[in-house]
C-alpha cells in the first residue's frame, strides 16, 4: 500500500477520532489522532507552568515527546511511554486551545506530523483541525465532519461515561464546546476551518456506522 492520507477534520466532538479509527480499520491503515498530541504538549505545559511557547517545545524534546505506533494506532510517547488517560483531564481539556495556539506548538506538531505519517509506509487517517488545510494539504481524500452542538455535547456526555444528562449539563457541555470551537476557529495560525475541497458530513441525523460507511465509500472511490 503506498503512503495515502486521509484527512478528517471537524469542531470538538464531531466524531472525528472514533469514525476515523473506524475507517482506518475498513480500510486497513493506520490512524493518527492529531489532538493526541495537542493534548500531550499541554500536559507538559501545565507541568512546567509555561505559557511560552519555545519554552513549551524545549520541554517536549527534553522528554522525548514524539509520534509512535501502538497497534493500528499511531500515538504520542512521553518519557518512552505512550500517554492515554493523563491526556484526557479537564486540566488539559481547559488549557489545550490556548497551547495549540501557539505558532512553535503549531509548527512543531506539524513538523511530528508529517514525520511520522513519512516513516509509515503505509494508509493513514489523520484527523484534527487543519489536517486538510494546513498539514497535509495534498491529501486526495479531506473529510469535514459537522453535527449540530446539542448532539455533539450529548455524544460527548456519553462518551465520558457521564450517560443521559438533565438538559441543565448538555446545555453546559454544548457551551464549553462552542467556547472551544471559538478559540480553535478564530486563533491566528491555522485556524479550525474546512479546506476549499473537503468533502462536508453532516452527522447530526446519522447513525456511526452510515457515517463511517461514507466515508469508506469515498475513500474507496477516490483512493481506487
Ligand atoms: O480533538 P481534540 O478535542 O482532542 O483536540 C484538542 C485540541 O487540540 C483542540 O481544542 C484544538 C487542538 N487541535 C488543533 O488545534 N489542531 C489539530 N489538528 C488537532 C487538535
Amino acid at each position: 500500500m503506498k503512503l495515502t492520507v486521509v484527512a478528517l477534520d471537524g469542531p470538538s466532538a464531531s466524531g472525528k477520532s472514533s469514525t476515523g479509527k473506524a475507517v482506518a480499520q475498513a480500510l486497513g491503515f493506520k490512524h493518527l489522532d492529531s489532538g493526541a498530541l495537542y493534548r500531550a504538549i499541554t500536559l507538559v505545559a501545565i507541568g512546567l507552568r509555561e505559557d511560552d511557547g519555545l519554552a513549551i517545545v524545549g520541554g517536549c524534546e527534553s522528554r522525548s515527546l514524539h509520534l509512535a505506533p501502538l497497534g493500528s494506532e499511531i500515538v504520542p510517547y512521553l518519557d518512552g511511554e505512550p500517554v492515554s488517560d493523563q491526556i484526557r483531564s479537564p486540566a488539559v481539556t481547559r488549557d489545550v486551545s490556548q497551547v495549540s495556539a501557539l505558532p512553535e506548538v503549531r509548527r512543531w506538531v506539524t513538523a511530528e506530523l508529517r514525520l511520522a505519517v513519512s516513516k509509515l509506509g503505509c494508509g493513514v487517517v489523520v484527523d484534527g483541525r487543519d489536517i486538510g488545510t494546513a498539514v497535509f494539504p495534498k491529501a486526495p481524500l479531506k473529510i469535514y465532519l459537522v453535527a449540530e452542538p446539542l448532539v455533539r455535547a450529548r455524544r460527548r456526555m456519553r462518551q465520558g461515561g457521564r450517560g443521559e444528562s438533565g438538559p441543565k449539563d448538555l446545555t453546559l457541555e454544548a457551551e464549553r464546546l462552542r467556547a472551544r470551537d471559538e478559540a480553535d476557529s478564530s486563533r491566528e495560525v491555522a485556524p479550525l476551518r474546512p479546506a476549499p475541497d473537503a468533502v462536508h458530513i453532516d452527522t447530526t441525523h446519522l447513525a456511526f456506522q452510515d457515517q463511517v460507511a461514507r466515508v469508506v465509500d469515498l475513500a474507496r472511490k477516490v483512493l481506487g
